[in-house]
Formats: structure tokens, C-alpha cells, sequence
């Protein structure tokens, strides 16, 4: 019973920036794509926001278009939110962007008395990389650097998730 409980929960992720048009909404683009090769895509619930409430409902930034149609990539389903505190108790991973981020959610979790959200470094995933953060690619128009460091740091927390939720010989056993 309990194995079978365990089979139906879905891991919930949420990426964070700090507008939720640039780099945030691309890791999700990025995650569903890796989650969706790995045919595990009924197994998770993945999203983005951001910190900042001023692009509301827009979609992504055109940077981050274009690099995501390059690459192949679906964009569908990217429409921009803030984050809420509600979402440190739906989501079991928040993978943020940078330290102002992480300071910034970690600002939010102190508003409630436990959350459940285990917050991380996207880039914690990818040291390989030797970048801690993913630089803001808002001002300066860099997105095929931004593209390369997201999509590291991707691959890297499917693996850590593949370690520890599923098992290796089928890949495809939530142990949650
Ligand atoms: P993002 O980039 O956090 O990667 O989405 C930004 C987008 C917009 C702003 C800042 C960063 N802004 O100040 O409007």
C-alpha cells in the first residue's frame, strides 16, 4: 500500500529568478524537455516565478525564445508569475538562480513556521562549470552563456532527483 501511494506522487519543481522571464522560465523549458527523454515527464509537476511581480503574465523574454527555439526546444506553457509562500510547501525543490535569490526565498520561507521546499544553487548541480550562479542575462543579452550554464545545471539535478527518487533498473520508480 504505502509502495503504491509512494508511485502516485509526483515531485514538484519550481526554478526561480528574480523576473520570471529570463533564465527561470528557460530552466523549466530545459527540465520538461530532459524529464520528457527520460519518459518520466507523469511523474513531476514543473514551474517557474520570480521575485519580482513587474512581468506578470507576460511570456518569456525574446532572448530566451529564440535561444530555446535554437536548441529545439517547446516554450509553450511559460507565462510569468511571483513566486508566493504558498509555493515552499507545494513544491518539494526550489532551484534558484543566484544568491539574491536564494535570499529572497529564504525571506519568504521565514514567514511561515516550516516549509517543506528543499532550496538549492541550480548551479550546486554543475560544479564542473565553475560557476556558482547563473549571471542575469536581462541587461547584457548573453543568453547562449545563460542557455549552456541552465542547461548543466539541469541535466545535473535530474540525475541527483534519478539517484535518489528512482530506482536504476527501470528508471521509472518514484520512491518518494
Ligand atoms: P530574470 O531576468 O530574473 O532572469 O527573469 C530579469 C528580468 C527582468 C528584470 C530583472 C531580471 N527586471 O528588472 O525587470
Amino acid at each position: 500500500m504505502q509502495k503504491e501511494v509512494a508511485k502516485l506522487m509526483k515531485i514538484h519543481v519550481l526554478f526561480v529568478c528574480l523576473g520570471n522571464i529570463c533564465r527561470s522560465p528557460m530552466a523549466e523549458a530545459i527540465f520538461r524537455h530532459l524529464v520528457r527523454e527520460k519518459g518520466l515527464t507523469e511523474h513531476f509537476v514543473i514551474d517557474s516565478a520570480g521575485l519580482g511581480g513587474w512581468h506578470v503574465g507576460s511570456p518569456p523574454h525574446e532572448g530566451t525564445r529564440n535561444i530555446l527555439k535554437e536548441k529545439q526546444i517547446d516554450p509553450s506553457g511559460l507565462i510569468a508569475r511571483k513566486i508566493r509562500k504558498e509555493d515552499l510547501n507545494t513544491f518539494d525543490y526550489i532551484l534558484v538562480m543566484d544568491r539574491s535569490n536564494l535570499r529572497g526565498v529564504r525571506e519568504l520561507a521565514r514567514k511561515l513556521e516550516r516549509h517543506r521546499a528543499e532550496v538549492r544553487l541550480l548551479m550546486e548541480f554543475a560544479p564542473e562549470k565553475g560557476h556558482s550562479e547563473v549571471p542575469d542575462p536581462y541587461y547584457d543579452g548573453r543568453f547562449s552563456e545563460v542557455y549552456e550554464l541552465v542547461e548543466a545545471g539541469c541535466r545535473g539535478f535530474l540525475n541527483y532527483l534519478m539517484n535518489k527518487h528512482f530506482s536504476q533498473e527501470t528508471g521509472n520508480e518514484n520512491k518518494l
